[in-house]
């Protein structure tokens, strides 16, 4: 079957599902959860509560909320299985690729799959938000050779993953801020990590293997691992008196200068926004030392890159400002995509319960560019693909 279509690169514009979860209007800088304004959420609301909206489309009644706090804490510590497995982990290894393994292999562990029982449903949401912060916070320990702190119930979901990264009580404010991050980072519509995780999900595999690819998808520094590249980019330019020569140098290259751009927005992202308050507010309160100017360089960064890159619509997007709130919280630079990923499998586990409730499986089609009828030539008579460059060059008009 032939289907007539037009090939847009990166499926830009081209819509792959219909869904309620969240909206983005890239225009004028808006984005909802469940029609619920960003903002309005990272004011009032708490993480968790914010992922019980994405996933069952409503906020909780106060009994909801705290039944379902009370299971997620009832879940968060990890089988000693998987905690030997990561004693194997090298210690050089990403800490999103450890996140990968540890996902998939919950699929190990909890192997029953039952996608048509609500309760099942409900028991993978509560485990994989319970278990990613606990993984996240183990490597981080196991890979300096100390043993992985056990989750603490007094603490709420953000002040637990601090201690357990830390082993310190976090400051109310730094945890409040950082719960904060995780409600803006949890969910925005089909990204290329949430569209993995639905195709992935059309197959009918657990939930773990969904989870597990998207995850891998997220770690590459075009989507989530952009947050990483912010800070060493800040690194390398130094000092503000550097920042307007450094963007000319990107320009000049047509190099990308990381945290900027997004494929929806074409102003700033109102995330970036919100994060960017906050790290005003964490750079406040501990003094803007000459030593760490990286907010300082940030800003005259988006001012330079504004002046020049504005036309094009390439302006902060949520990765720029998330680096300097997660530095300033003491996080380590290669935890950032992970603490992203803690965040995202809200949104990621609300587009697998959509999809399963509507499914089809993904099978979209290719427009061919190669060639037909070409013959089989037997091994002894091939000549080298160099050979075969060399001698379409000498006879290429
Ligand atoms: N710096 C400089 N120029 C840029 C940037 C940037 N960061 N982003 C886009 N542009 C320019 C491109 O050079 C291109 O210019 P041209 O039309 O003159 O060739 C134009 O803007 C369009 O860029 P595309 O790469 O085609 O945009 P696309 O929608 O495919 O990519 C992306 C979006 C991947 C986010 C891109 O902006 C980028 O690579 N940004 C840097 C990486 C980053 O911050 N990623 C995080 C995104 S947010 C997230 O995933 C959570």
């Amino acid at each position: 079957m032939t289907i007539a279509c037009e090939y847009r690169p990166g499926l830009e514009g081209v819509p792959a599902t219909q869904s309620s979860i969240s909206y983005v209007d890239g225009q004028n800088g808006i984005l909802e959860y469940r029609g619920i304004n960003i903002e309005e959420l990272a004011k009032h609301s708490s993480f968790i509560e914010t992922a019980y909206l994405l996933i069952w489309g409503v906020l909780p009644t106060s009994d909801e909320l705290a039944e379902f706090k009370h299971e997620i804490q009832f879940h968060r510590r990890l089988k000693y299985r998987i905690r030997d497995m990561m004693k194997c982990f090298p210690e050089s290894g990403h800490p999103m690729d450890a996140l990968q393994a540890c996902a998939a292999a919950l699929g190990l562990f909890y192997s029953r799959r039952a996608l048509d029982d609500p309760a099942y449903i409900r028991a993978a949401v509560v485990r994989l938000l319970a278990k990613i912060p606990t993984m996240v916070a183990a490597f981080q320990l196991m890979r300096k050779g100390n043993d992985p702190i056990q989750p603490r119930d007094d603490l709420d979901y953000s002040a637990n993953f601090l201690y357990m990264l830390t082993e310190q009580e976090p400051d109310p404010i730094a945890a409040r801020i950082f719960d904060a991050c995780l409600i803006l980072h949890a969910e925005h519509t089909i990204n290329a990590s949430t569209f993995s995780a639905m195709v992935t999900a059309s197959t009918l595999t657990d939930p773990y293997a969904v989870i597990a690819s998207a995850v891998g998808t997220l770690a590459g520094p075009l989507h989530g691992g952009a947050s990483e590249e912010v800070i060493l980019m800040l690194e390398e330019i130094g000092s503000v008196e550097n920042v307007v020569p450094y963007v000319e140098r990107c320009i000049e290259r047509k190099s990308k200068i990381m945290g900027f751009g997004h494929r929806v927005y074409k102003v700033k992202d109102p995330r970036a926004t919100i994060l960017q308050q906050m790290a005003q507010e964490l750079f406040d309160k501990s003094g803007h030392a000459e030593q760490d100017q990286y907010y300082d360089i940030a800003v005259a960064l988006e001012k330079a890159v504004a002046e020049r890159l504005a036309h094009k619509g390439i302006y902060p997007n949520v990765d720029f400002y998330s680096g300097l709130v997660y530095r300033k919280l003491g996080i380590p630079t290669d935890l950032y995509t992970p603490v992203f990923a803690i965040a995202r499998v809200a949104g990621w586990l609300a587009h697998w319960k959509e999809q399963l409730e509507e499914n089809r499986i993904f099978r979209p089609t290719q427009i061919f560019t190669g060639t037909h009828n070409v013959p089989y030539v037997a091994i002894d008579k091939r000549r080298s693909s160099q050979d075969i460059q060399l001698y379409a060059d000498l006879v290429a008009p």
